[in-house]
């Protein structure tokens, strides 16, 4: 099929023909032919509850019914007072503010506008952002600058900032909090993704260095951003990982699950002392940041709906439920000497295949490991889409047990041919 349509993170050149989705039920899509696909990477890490959940799905048509859009300065609108509230009810203690934007990489714009204009309202101005390795915190330009240098942004490179990288906290993460310790006391912010780097290749590591990074934070007034576009909404195994290392941050980024996935909207959470320090009678502090989507109300009907449902359904049993049936299919690759890096964190679970050049642009055959594994799953009736080696299934909380063993038997064989 020829179509004008560019597509994200995808080479054309190599990868030229898409599937045409018709629908998306729980967690399935089917092509408009009528293959059914098992959506095993909720759609990107969106999809929270499964495909269209009736409560959301109807949530949307009463709002487009009602008020589509409406510039979001000088007015409001009761579906972003509800999520608003909502969310400093489920957030960390501490996040009295709600910034409205509409993707991951726009709320992590926003937290480092908010961290450099809290130190510019107090009148030190502190410049320097401090990120890790691995990271990835979106593909706008100041997303990009924060996230880990390598294939995604090197086209990109002159745009960037330079930020302060520390290394990725394995082995206790004694060398990361060493770094930190150094760079903090200059530092206006440090950006991190709590407990799971994501596209950086599904990278784990513990809530106590979690918790000893905010410490440093905290003891140089350095403020900790937690970018938790991935990790929100359940899939850590707690409804936000800053929760497992009791920590609450100075700003929180939020979107991908905010709405159950179905529509854009994103959120930045702010403490007070942040808000404080933009509130004056002097307009040249406002901050200074809008889209003109910004708190579109059929996107927050959708994340309204969606907190209901984390409060009147039973959403954490099945977090825990799917964990718990991610870490016994795990289990079984225990032995398998194809594969190495067994992970599970919550609901997430990853492991590399062994091949001669692991790594995003691991070669393998034709387009590349990579794309050759997620068209090798597709024809297995399975939307997975391996970062080069690295097989991860982040799945809708909605999975059944033989679904799961559908994802798993194919990984299986998917080494049979692969190495
Ligand atoms: C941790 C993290 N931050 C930010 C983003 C960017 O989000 P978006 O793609 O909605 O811009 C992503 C996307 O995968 C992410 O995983």
């Amino acid at each position: 099929m020829s179509s004008p349509v560019w597509h994200p993170f995808t080479q054309h050149a190599l990868t030229p023909d898409m599937k045409l989705v018709a629908t998306g039920e729980g967690a399935w899509l089917t092509t408009a032919d009528g293959v059914r696909i098992l959506d095993a990477i909720s759609s990107w890490w969106v999809i929270t509850h499964g495909h269209c959940h009736p409560r959301i799905v109807a949530a949307i048509k009463e709002q487009a019914g009602k008020l589509d859009q409406v510039i979001f300065a000088g007015y409001t609108h009761q579906p972003a007072e509800d999520v608003a509230r909502g969310l400093i009810g489920i957030t960390p203690n501490g996040l009295s503010h709600v910034f409205f934007s509409d993707s991951g990489s726009t709320a992590v714009e926003v937290a480092l506008k908010m961290a450099l204009g809290f130190w510019r309202g107090r009148g030190k101005p502190r410049h320097r952002i401090i990120a890790l390795e691995h990271a990835y915190h979106g593909d706008t330009i100041g997303a990009m600058a924060a996230g880990a240098r390598g294939i995604f942004n090197a086209g990109y490179e002159s745009l960037l900032f330079e930020v302060d990288r520390l290394p990725f906290p394995s082995d206790g993460g004694k060398e990361t909090l060493a770094g930190l310790e150094r760079l903090a006391p200059d530092a206006a912010a440090l950006i991190a993704e709590p407990l799971l780097l994501g596209a950086g290749g599904m990278l784990t590591y513990a809530p106590e260095i979690l918790a000893a990074m905010k410490r440093t934070c905290e003891k140089h007034g350095t403020l900790f951003i937690a970018d938790e576009v991935l990790t929100g909404f359940g899939r850590t195994g707690t409804v936000f990982a800053c929760e497992q290392a009791g920590i609450a941050p100075d700003l929180l980024c939020l979107a991908k699950g905010l709405s159950g996935g179905a529509l854009p909207l994103a959120a930045t959470l702010a403490t007070e002392e942040i808000f404080a320090a933009h509130y004056s009678t002097d307009r040249a502090r406002t901050f200074f940041h809008s889209s003109s989507f910004t708190a579109n109300p059929i996107a927050c009907a959708a994340a309204a709906a969606n907190l209901e449902i984390w409060k009147s359904e039973p959403v954490r049993q099945r977090v825990a439920a799917l964990a718990g049936m991610q870490e016994e299919r795990l289990g079984a690759f225990q032995n398998d000497s194809r594969f190495s890096a067994l992970r599970r964190i919550g609901t997430v679970t990853a492991l590399d295949l062994k091949v001669s050049d692991p790594g995003y642009l691991s070669a393998g055959r034709g387009a590349g490991l990579g794309p050759e594994l997620a068209r090798f799953f597709q024809a297995r009736g399975l939307l997975l889409r391996p970062l080069g080696n690295t097989i991860y299934v982040m799945p809708p909380y909605c999975v059944t047990a033989p679904e799961l063993d559908l994802v798993y038997d194919a990984i299986r064989d998917a080494a049979g041919k692969f190495v």
